[in-house]
């Protein structure tokens, strides 16, 4: 079988804005690829084993040739880890293992002069157990105004031994933890919707806000661009804290970070999970008043030049109330987790796509296409499942069915192809243009995520998508750092033909050197507004008729000027739709014949 050669005619170098206009561009986000840097786990400089930002420093120049235009760094605040970051102390400064202040400008200020964005990870739902307002709110006791910066309530029961309701901890285990009052007597219980050292906020109060408008602005003083938004849909809750149990919501898994999956493209319980009147009234996810504090964050970044931006993580039970939070005077974006979770074949795809760009375009936000990050098992692993349904298994649970990753990879290439086509921007997490897969052998007594301590040992936790990044080819922790790092990397990323960069670095056959490729080729389209944010109205979906016969396994569209991306999402041969069988290849997700697509693979066309 002959294979059509596969290499376009690129240019070396992608256009780049030159350095210092580089941020002159106030919609930059609406087609951005951004690149999501796990700060613990992607370059360690100093050899302690964890990641740091002088490890990102030293790598901005692969993310540079990467080409990617922005950085989403997860929280480098101090912070106790007891949830990886996600547990901050002090919302002002870096963690002591990360860096100083003084090198996060020294890295802004890098990354901008490369003509990268910095986005850090605001985190407002709750603080650290070890936050000053938590300990002051522990020592000044029952009825004082620092309680109020929290959830404290009495227990129930004739000695307060019972929580003050049934809400769950999203991580395994009751939502509440009891205190020891400073006079030693068991005193109320506080609220954690994650684990018991991540105390939940109380958003009724006007000090939190103004709080955290002033923590904005803190980083926006410091030229960060904008705000990944942790758990954006959770800080509300109904201040009556009704029982789950018996109240007319779903489930008190909908919306949680690792509950909204099952709200995706279609199923039995889509028009259920549609009903926005349920839906809006869950106690303690997606409530209403979480909308009024977005458009005050609006304002601050709007007071900024350039404005600044914010995506939302928003584990919402479908498009239309992602869209609620993308209104104009709202937040610029958010992830489309339905991607994510959209099992692996032609129809679910397309309809995915369809409805997220439907709903985005109802109030005009350009949708953010997401593959992996790291709370969710990586792609490669997930698309290599042998059904199709396990592509919608992104929760790291104890289901172990094998994983066919060499199917994932090609799956891998091809879903980028169609991610970087779509109408907007794509949000990239830091190893999948190396093809990492989910470490699903890790030994136990190396897990940190609270998930796993959490579900008694029950549920993996996220640790396998968190592996530290592997840079070279051999080293105690394949160039992460001097010494090993925090958790172990599987042998096969080692080796001259193992996953690490350096390995990769220059083989044509690579997955590095595909998504260099392809990002270079998508920032030539977009350069010449062949491809970019648009909207839904930017795109022509080929219907049945015109995809021909092998339809069923078919996701293809055409793009307003010139170009078609095609997918075989089916697991044979197809036959190009008859229209484009002639098209000049621009790019291809893996070997091609003429007018033929094998199964998992995608192509771009050029159209006139
Ligand atoms: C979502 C974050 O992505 C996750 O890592 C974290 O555990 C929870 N929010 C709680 O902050």
């Amino acid at each position: 079988m002959s294979s059509t050669a596969i290499r376009p005619a690129l240019p070396t170098t992608a256009p780049r804005p030159a350095a210092g206009d580089a941020r002159a561009n106030d919609a930059w986000w609406r087609d951005a690829v951004t690149y999501q840097v796990y700060i613990r786990s992607f370059a360690d400089a100093d050899g302690d084993g964890m990641g740091d930002v002088a490890g990102i420093r030293s790598r901005l120049d692969y993310l540079a040739d990467l080409g990617i235009d922005a950085l989403w760094i997860n929280p480098w605040y101090p912070s106790p880890q007891a949830d990886a970051g996600y547990d901050v102390a002090d919302y002002r400064d870096l963690d002591p293992a990360f860096g100083t202040l003084a090198e996060a400008q020294e890295l802004i200020d890098e990354a901008h002069a490369l003509g990268i964005r910095v986005l850090l990870d605001i985190v407002p739902n709750h603080t650290s157990d070890e936050h000053p307002w938590f300990t002051e709110a522990v020592s000044a006791g029952p009825g004082s105004h620092q309680r109020a910066r929290y959830l404290f309530r009495p227990g129930r029961g004739i000695s307060g031994e019972v929580p003050p309701n049934d809400w769950k901890s999203i991580f395994g285990g009751p939502g509440w933890t009891r205190i020891t009052e400073p006079d030693g007597t068991l005193g109320e219980w506080y609220l954690h919707l994650f684990d018991r050292k991540q105390p939940d906020l109380n958003w009724d109060n006007p000090v939190v806000r103004d709080e955290f408008e002033q923590i904005l602005r803190f980083w926006f003083d410091r030229g960060v661009d904008g705000f990944r938004i942790d758990v954006a849909h959770g800080l509300v809750k109904d201040p009556t804290l009704p029982d789950l149990d018996n109240h007319p919501h779903r489930s008190e898994k909908d919306g949680g970070w690792d509950g909204g999956w099952d709200g995706g493209w279609d199923g039995e319980e889509a028009s259920h999970l549609l009903d926005a009147a349920d839906r809006s009234n869950h106690p303690h996810w997606d409530r209403p008043g979480v909308h009024e504090i977005y458009r005050a964050w609006r304002k601050v970044a709007e007071s900024y030049h350039p404005a600044r931006v914010f995506v939302a993580e928003a584990w919402v039970v479908s498009p239309q109330r992602l869209a609620a939070y993308l209104r104009p005077d709202e937040l610029h974006t958010a992830f489309d987790f339905d991607f994510v979770t959209a099992p692996w074949n032609a129809p679910a795809l397309r309809a995915t796509a369809m409805s997220s760009l439907h709903a985005h375009d109802s109030v005009g936000a350009p949708v953010m296409w997401v593959l992996s990050n790291h709370d969710i098992t990586r792609h490669v692993t997930r698309l290599g499942r042998p059904s199709a349904d396990r592509a919608r298994d992104p929760l790291h649970g104890h289901d172990t069915e094998p994983s066919d990753v060499a199917l994932g990879r090609r799956r891998a290439r091809a879903a980028l192809l169609l991610e970087l086509a779509l109408p907007g921007g794509v949000y990239l997490y830091q190893g999948e243009e190396l093809g990492l897969e989910e470490v699903e052998d890790l030994p136990d007594e190396v897990r940190q995520d609270p998930v796993w301590l959490r579900s008694n040992h029950t549920e993996r936790g996220r640790d396998g998508c968190r592996v530290p990044f592997p840079w070279k080819a051999s080293g105690p922790s394949l160039g992460f750092g001097e010494a090993a790092g925090w958790l172990p990397q599987p042998a096969g990323w080692a080796g001259p033909d193992g996953l690490s960069a350096e390995a990769q670095d220059g083989d044509p056959s690579s997955m590095l050197t595909f998504y260099r490729t392809a990002l270079r080729l998508r920032r030539e389209l977009v350069a010449a507004g062949t491809l970019g944010a648009g909207g839904g109205a930017s795109l022509a979906w080929l219907d049945a008729d015109r995809l021909g016969p092998d339809a069923d396994q078919l996701v293809a569209f055409r793009r307003e000027a010139g170009l078609a991306c095609v997918l075989n999402a089916g697991s044979s041969p197809a036959h190009l739709p008859a229209e484009l069988a002639g098209a000049r290849v621009l790019l291809a997700s893996g070997p091609i014949e003429p007018g033929v697509l094998p199964a998992d693979t995608a192509v771009w066309l050029a159209t006139d």
